[in-house]
């Protein structure tokens, strides 16, 4: 790889018009702090910019709804979730803002650098405008009935019940948001960044991307094969940043335009806290800076496309050497949508656990290649199983038997003389710092899940040398050797403390705390070596994981949560969703044929004390006669259902054997109506 300077990383501008969750913690916040911390450690020279996206229509319509100005959504929010990001201890270098005046200002001249340039193309289109609201209506502000589904709600950009695609000119019956009045056709000039013609030197530029992850590649790809279409960049709204040109009066730039520039003024406004007000160049305009954008894969278009070809545009900035964008995060089983949170909202969760603890539970379960499940139990088995067994208990049992038998002190190193047979440093150092290397390697290569997984195999390591060692038996023939064995735990400790810092950072200053230092000075590459002074006093210990109890744990749920621990393909359930389907045994009382039907054999079957109704299509496979009597299973709590106009209230399970069904019997084992699970 290419060597640079200085690194410049950026993570997805949230919108100020909703509360963070998980989701959008594992898709970019959490990998992007955990990569910023690392490098750190390293010592690079590195910056990590965030801030809220504070315009677009979203964020008018909440205002609208609410009956406060938009002013009152984004201060709401913004500090909000600055401070649900300050709790997680995800450390941004600035925490901006898209409102602030800075950004106003280098989105317009943005604008205007391509403006002047030739480079927009205006085009007239037709758009919804009301008489009554003396506006167009964006998209958004349009409501009518899906021209796919027939939903009588649908939005002007998008139906929420079929997922169709729409512009606000196919929607039947559309009517205003705003005032419920019913919109005309009118012709309105917008500006287009003209995207088409960039697609050549994207893909050009995309094709040197050799190390990219493969998620973010493919996207890519496939907008590529579609071709490039020209996107409006100006919107009929009165939030947001006005266009800079003449005539353009109720018209702002696309919220989707003007964001991602936000990375660049807060840059600007990051050196000017620092006084050095032109550094934010050195940054933004020197091809030795790398600049990385971590984001969810929503965003994928915006920074590996748009985004990129607007920089392309203006030509005197860099573009993104790498976009390591996650997928996403599903919670027990359903999806974590980008406005709703599911009760899965940072500002209640970190109220209730420990802030490294969800980093941990998240960032052993990051939707790095592909969607990821989540669900509460993971919270007390990471905690209880992961960190309180392994890490946890390490320093703590060091920690004791250094109180209890040294005094509290850092006893003395190991030494080989006179105790010949002890080498300078025990074998797992080597370890420790053959591990620091492959670790690094993981997080260079945006691989955080191994990168913490090969951390845990350092402590479960370290775990197994305090065994090996058997202090405790040693302290009574030989105190020295002792006094050198301790003094390495206390040394992989601190080790340790290293090595997890990018992950749990609150964790290794308590590690650090306890070992009676701080993090100062601390380094990546120290991690294995002696760092201790002999005959320091330790800390106060403390114990780094309580114990979560069980929410009264059956058999079922330790399964459950295995299952959800690793990244689970698609088509895996979880023993919940198992637990819906009622399975039954059932007695066939009744078969005969559906008139006019080859497939059908109409069933009636009894489950205990029950009759129902079967229309089962097995016509085929048995004749009415051969399945009269006999005990097959049931799926008893199937909404019934229609078939050539009778209704079916199960269905029978079968399976296939040579091309032809057969249906599962239980035939002279089992009564009918029992419960099958
Ligand atoms: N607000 C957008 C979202 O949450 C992300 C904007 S990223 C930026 O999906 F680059 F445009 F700022
Ligand atoms: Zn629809």
């Amino acid at each position: 790889m290419k060597n640079f300077k200085r690194l410049l990383v950026t993570a997805a501008l949230p919108y100020a018009n909703g509360y963070l969750h998980l989701g959008h913690i594992a898709g970019a916040y959490l990998p992007a702090d955990i990569f910023v911390r690392y490098k750190k450690l390293i010592g690079e020279d590195i910056i990590f910019i965030c801030g809220s996206d504070e315009h677009g229509t979203a964020i008018e319509i909440s205002a609208m709804k609410e009956k406060v100005t938009p002013q009152e959504i984004i201060d709401r929010f913004h500090f909000d979730n600055k401070e649900a990001f300050n709790r997680l201890g995800i450390r941004f270098d600035i925490y901006s803002r898209t409102s602030n005046e800075i950004h106003h200002k280098t989105s317009q001249e943005f604008f205007l650098n391509l403006y002047e340039k030739g480079l927009l193309v205006q085009k007239s289109e037709k758009q919804l405008y009301s008489e009554k609201d003396r506006r167009y209506l964006a998209d958004r502000f349009v409501e009518g009935t899906c021209p796919v589904c027939g939903y009588e709600e649908a939005r002007g950009d998008q139906c929420e019940k079929c997922g169709s695609n729409l512009s606000p000119l196919e929607l039947k019956n559309p009517k205003s948001k705003i005032s419920g009045d019913t919109p005309v056709v009118k012709e309105s000039v917008n500006f287009f960044f003209p995207l088409e013609k960039f697609q050549n030197e994207l893909q050009q530029w995309m094709s040197g991307k050799t190390d990219w992850k493969a998620n973010v590649k493919n996207y890519c790809e496939g907008w590529f094969k579609t071709g490039l279409k020209d996107r409006a960049i100006s919107r009929d709204l009165d939030w947001g940043i006005k266009i800079p040109v003449d005539g353009q009066e109720g018209k702002v730039i696309y919220v989707w335009f003007e964001a991602p520039i936000g990375y660049i003024s807060a840059t600007k406004e990051l050196f000017i806290e620092r006084n050095q007000p032109e550094k934010w160049k050195d940054y933004w305009c020197d091809k030795e800076t790398r600049l990385i954008h971590f984001i969810g894969k929503d965003n994928i278009i915006f920074h590996a496309i748009v985004f990129p070809a607007m920089l392309m545009a203006h030509g005197e900035f860099i573009l993104p050497d790498n976009v390591p964008a996650n997928e996403f995060l599903n919670l027990e089983g359903g999806k974590l949508s980008k406005s709703k949170g599911h009760g899965a909202l940072v500002r209640d969760i970190v109220k209730e656990f420990d802030p490294d603890l969800i980093r941990y539970t998240l960032g052993t379960n990051l939707p790095e290649n592909k969607d990821s499940d989540f669900s509460w139990d993971d919270f007390q088995a990471k905690n209880n199983n992961e960190l309180a067994a392994i890490l946890g208990n390490f320093v703590n049992r060091t920690v004791v038997f250094a109180m209890n038998k040294f005094g509290g002190k850092i006893p003395a190193r190991r030494t080989t003389e006179p105790a010949k047979e002890l080498s300078s440093e025990p074998d797992i150092f080597k370890f420790v710092r053959e591990h620091s290397i492959i670790i690094a390697d993981c997080y260079e290569n945006f691989r955080f899940r191994d990168a913490i997984n090969e951390t845990m195999n350092v402590a479960r390591a370290a775990n197994k040398y305090f065994n090996d060692s058997e202090p405790w038996k040693i302290i009574k023939t030989d105190e020295k050797k002792c006094e050198g064995i301790i003094n390495d735990c206390l040394e992989l400790c601190h080790a340790l403390a290293i090595l997890i810092s990018p992950v749990l950072p609150f964790t290794s200053e308590r590690i650090l705390k306890i070992l009676g230092t701080d993090s100062k000075g601390i380094a990546w590459n120290k991690s294995g070596t002696y760092c201790l002074k002999a005959g320091a006093e330790l800390g106060e210990n403390e114990i780094l994981f309580p114990q979560i109890e069980t929410l009264a744990e059956t058999p079922a749920e330790t399964e459950k949560k295995d299952l959800s621990l690793s990244e689970t393909p698609d088509n895996l359930i979880v023993i919940d969703d198992f637990k819906k389907v009622f399975l039954r045994t059932a007695k066939v009382t009744e078969s005969s044929r559906v008139e006019k039907s080859k497939k059908l054999l109409k069933l009636k079957v009894k489950t205990g004390g029950n009759v129902k109704q079967i229309i089962a299509g097995i016509a085929e496979h048995y004749s009415p006669e051969e399945i009269l009597g006999r005990t097959v299973i049931i799926v008893d709590n199937l909404k019934p259902a229609k078939l050539m106009g009778m209704e079916s209230q199960g269905m029978l399970l079968a399976a296939k054997k040579d091309g032809k069904l057969r249906i599962i019997t239980t035939d002279g084992e089992f009564e009918d109506g029992g419960e099958v699970s």
